[in-house]
């Protein structure tokens, strides 16, 4: 029987992995920039670090991988934020951190969706979280590393969509008008709205199912509901992007699809006709009440997370040259019983700083040659039984299909003094 990996899981295969050290290390690379500092949090926490309190996102009450061991129940995590506030609080990093603390992650993220084009049931996510100070400026200094991100890697056909979901008051008003508004439809409406309707009546605005339903499409809006402190809020936050001249679209239906936030809420959505369901690259928002929840003061933080899946396919999609760099230095061709001596010239080589791949069992000189032109090498040492004896080894620059005769001890020096002369 042949494994299979399991339904909306995949495996990254040598081929591709380049594309996702370049993407990692371009991240990474921007993100130190802003300052941030990555932090590592467990791929599985208690369940009650995700399933919180009320929650009715569908990710914490339909997506969740939990599985109990003994009497613990634990849960592979959906997403990055609540691990990262958890540790905030557990290490009481406020107290050690200066303020706004800021923190980034990358790793697989577990969703138990219905697997297509761009949504997978593993997935990787690069996230940031910048917790302790609630600020208009911070907020649009963190859709702009995300943009950074996304412009860098050559992504043009993207937009920012972002919206308000104004502070408690306002929305509690929101929610009122909301239930009043759906009342009359509940019947109407799917099995999840209607438990949307007690829980989270916003979450009905965010339905798959019941997008074109009338009532969904002449929803009051939360922009009337603001109150004067929440409008401003939101007015700073885009006069801040304009500032940074980053363009983006108010779009007053977007409440995301998790249940924390409070004031901004985001995406970065491809404008490509063809992206699907990969379309969202990343989103995000800020949440007043995630740092108390799990036990530490009164703060504020906002975040978000990009889909590498997404990120990585929408940059090939759109060009970007990602490089492969797999080539080695030297390749060493053995010809006759010299197996010893080539492991040996190898580790000399790689211990002088040089890739180098040779072979090891007897095939012929015009086969190992082939594998030499496939490994990419700049340089290919050839010895026999006889050079051997002789302490000698035959060296090809291959670009200049010259060979030349080397003592097998100053083979590193040779190659390197050839290096250098080629700069
Ligand atoms: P999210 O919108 O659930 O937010 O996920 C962020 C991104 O992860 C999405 O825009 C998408 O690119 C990617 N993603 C999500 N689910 C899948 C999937 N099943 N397959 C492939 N990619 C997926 C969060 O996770 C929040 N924690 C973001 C955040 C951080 N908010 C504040 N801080």
């Amino acid at each position: 029987m042949l494994y299979q990996t399991p339904r909306g899981t995949y495996d990254i295969l040598p081929e591709e992995i380049h594309k996702w050290q370049e993407t990692e290390d371009l991240i990474r690379r921007i993100t130190k920039k802003y300052r941030y500092s990555e932090i590592r949090t467990p791929y599985f926490e208690s369940t009650s670090v995700f399933a919180r309190e009320n929650d009715s996102s569908d990710m914490v009450n339909k997506e969740m991988y939990t599985f109990t061991t003994g009497s613990e129940s634990y849960t592979l995590r959906p997403e990055g934020t609540a691990g990262v506030i958890r540790s905030f609080d557990q290490h009481k990093l406020y107290g050690s951190m200066e303020m706004p603390a800021r923190f980034y992650y990358m790793g697989a993220m577990f969703r138990h969706e219905r697997p297509q084009k761009g949504r997978q049931r593993q997935f990787h996510q690069f996230g940031v979280e910048n917790i302790g100070i609630k600020n208009p400026q911070i907020d649009a200094e963190t859709i702009a590393l995300g943009y950074d991100i996304v412009k860098e890697m050559g992504i043009s056909s993207v937009k920012v969509l972002i919206n308000t979901l104004g502070d408690d008051i306002s929305r509690e008003n929101y929610r009122t008008a909301l239930r009043e508004h759906f009342a009359p439809y509940l019947d109407e409406l799917c099995g999840d709205c209607r438990r949307r309707y007690d829980q989270n009546p916003l979450r009905i605005l965010d339905c798959k199912t019941d997008h074109e339903h009338p009532a969904v499409q002449n929803a009051p809006k939360l922009s009337e509901y603001l109150n004067d402190e929440s409008r401003q809020y939101f007015a700073d936050v885009l006069h801040a992007l304009d500032a940074l001249g980053i363009p983006y679209e108010i779009d007053e239906k977007l409440v995301r699809g998790l249940d924390y936030y409070t004031h901004t809420v985001f995406e970065v959505v491809s404008t490509r006709p063809d992206s699907g369901a990969q379309a969202t690259v990343f989103g995000g928002g800020r949440y007043d009440h995630f740092v108390s929840y799990y036990g530490g003061p009164d703060l504020s933080g906002i975040g978000f997370a990009i889909g590498l899946e997404r990120l990585i396919a929408l940059a090939s999609e759109e060009g970007h040259p990602f490089t492969k760099d797999d080539a080695v230095d030297v390749y060493v061709i053995g010809l006759g019983d010299v197996a010893e001596e080539v492991l040996k010239i190898l580790q000399d080589l790689r211990h002088a700083g040089f890739r180098a791949d040779g072979n090891f069992v007897r095939r012929s000189l015009k086969a190992q040659f082939k594998s030499a032109d496939r490994s990419g090498a700049e340089y290919i040492v050839i010895i026999g039984e006889d050079e051997v004896k002789n302490g000698t080894a035959n060296v090809k620059k291959t670009a200049e299909r010259v060979q030349e005769t080397v003592a097998i001890g100053s083979l590193a020096e040779t190659l390197r003094a050839w290096k250098g002369s080629q700069k």
